[in-house]
């Protein structure tokens, strides 16, 4: 007999399920003392580049919470590295040579991932020896304008206006960069699929810094591209574009099966958008973890009664938890999700 399909990717293809799959964006991290007890020896480079280490930091939340997905500890800046930026963390990226003139645009490569990101591809094969099979793995990428936002502007910033600027003072050279970020992870993902990831998740964190027309002439055309080199790759694609309320028109038209939807939309009013031919994914608040037990409830009940009853909801925060997140209030909200959705089938 087959073994059923497990819930999660059951639910990225919208077929029935026993219970609501959940898994939470950043789960393995600094609220969780078993990652800070890892991170005193080394730090987070260092972290991402041991294979036995990050595999150890992605099982954690898993093994604690029981949840329904692993997804690789690593970073987005991760595979950038290798196209020749000098990366660092503190906490966040930062960028030793930043992009700023259409010059060095030509100074990235688009590398093999066998020759520069091994380490990510071994930390893989490592996790589908030892995770459960009721915890499906994935595996993701930044989207292309996401990491463009890091590479130009040289680290994290509220408004990315060296970013922003770039794209309308130099749009061809905006996009000839896209293109290189979009191959490059187009090359990143299929290798982590060859090693045996089950799902693959592309972050635009970034998305919602964009009108719908530069959503649409410049981003959507590089994460399209991105989500066209997956073809033929037998397993659920997933896009997120953050703070993309505005934007979900378009964005269905990413090619993923599944979309993220961050808190700010109610997800009946996402699913009225992109329609019934995609899967989504989300969007309890992470701030709704810090209220008391009864208040977080009913947030939870809230995301489930918006999801609705049709297949093809999978279960998540609607951004990264916050560091200063008690881990038994993570507890709490993946119990109740699966005990209030047992039996729904769908
Ligand atoms: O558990 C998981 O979700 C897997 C690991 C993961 C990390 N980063 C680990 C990490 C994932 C999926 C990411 C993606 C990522 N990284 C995104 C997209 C998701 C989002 O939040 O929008 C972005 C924008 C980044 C860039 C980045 N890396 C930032 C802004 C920061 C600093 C912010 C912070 O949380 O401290 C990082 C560092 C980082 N990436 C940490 C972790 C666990 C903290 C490093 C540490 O331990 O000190």
């Amino acid at each position: 007999m087959r073994r059923p399909e497990p819930p999660f990717l059951a639910a990225c293809r919208r077929n029935p399920v026993p219970f609501t799959p959940v898994w939470i964006m950043r789960q393995a991290g600094r609220y969780l003392p078993e990652y800070r007890k890892v991170r005193e020896k080394v730090d987070f480079l260092t972290l991402t580049k041991t294979p036995e280490l990050a595999a150890e930091v992605t099982i954690q939340p898993v093994r604690r919470f029981g949840l329904d997905a692993a997804i690789l500890f690593s970073d987005i800046m991760t595979p950038v590295e290798g196209m020749g930026v000098d990366l660092e963390f503190d906490p966040g990226p930062v960028i030793g040579n930043p992009i700023r003139r259409p010059e060095d645009v030509d100074r990235l490569r688009v590398a093999d991932p066998r020759e520069t990101v091994p380490f990510v591809l071994e930390a893989i094969e490592i996790l589908r020896r030892e995770l459960p099979e009721s915890a499906p793995l994935i595996g993701f990428a930044g989207a292309p304008w996401t990491l463009f936002c890091y590479l130009v502007e040289g680290g994290g910033s509220k408004t990315f206006i060296k970013a922003k600027s770039f794209l309308f003072a130099e749009p061809d050279s905006a996009r000839v960069l896209l293109n290189r970020l979009a191959e490059m992870m187009a090359a990143y993902l299929r290798a982590q699929a060859e090693a045996g990831v089950q799902a693959l998740m592309v972050f635009d964190s970034w998305a919602g810094l964009l009108s719908p027309y530069e959503f649409r002439s410049f981003a959507l055309p590089a994460v399209r591209r991105t989500f066209e080199g997956l073809r033929g790759l037998d397993l659920p694609l997933i896009y997120f574009p953050n703070q993309g309320s505005t934007l979900l028109e378009d964005a269905k038209l990413a090619g993923a099966d599944v979309l993220g939807i961050d808190w700010r939309l109610p997800l009946s009013r996402a699913r009225a958008v992109v329609g019934s031919e995609v899967a989504v994914q989300g969007n309890l608040d992470p701030a709704a973890l810090f209220a008391p037990r009864d208040a977080l409830g009913t947030q939870i009940r809230s995301v489930l009664r918006e999801a609705g009853p049709e297949p093809g909801h999978i279960f998540n925060l609607g951004h990264g938890i916050e560091r200063t997140t008690d881990p038994d209030a993570v507890a709490f909200l993946v119990d109740r999700v699966h005990e209030w959705t047992e039996g729904n089938g769908g």
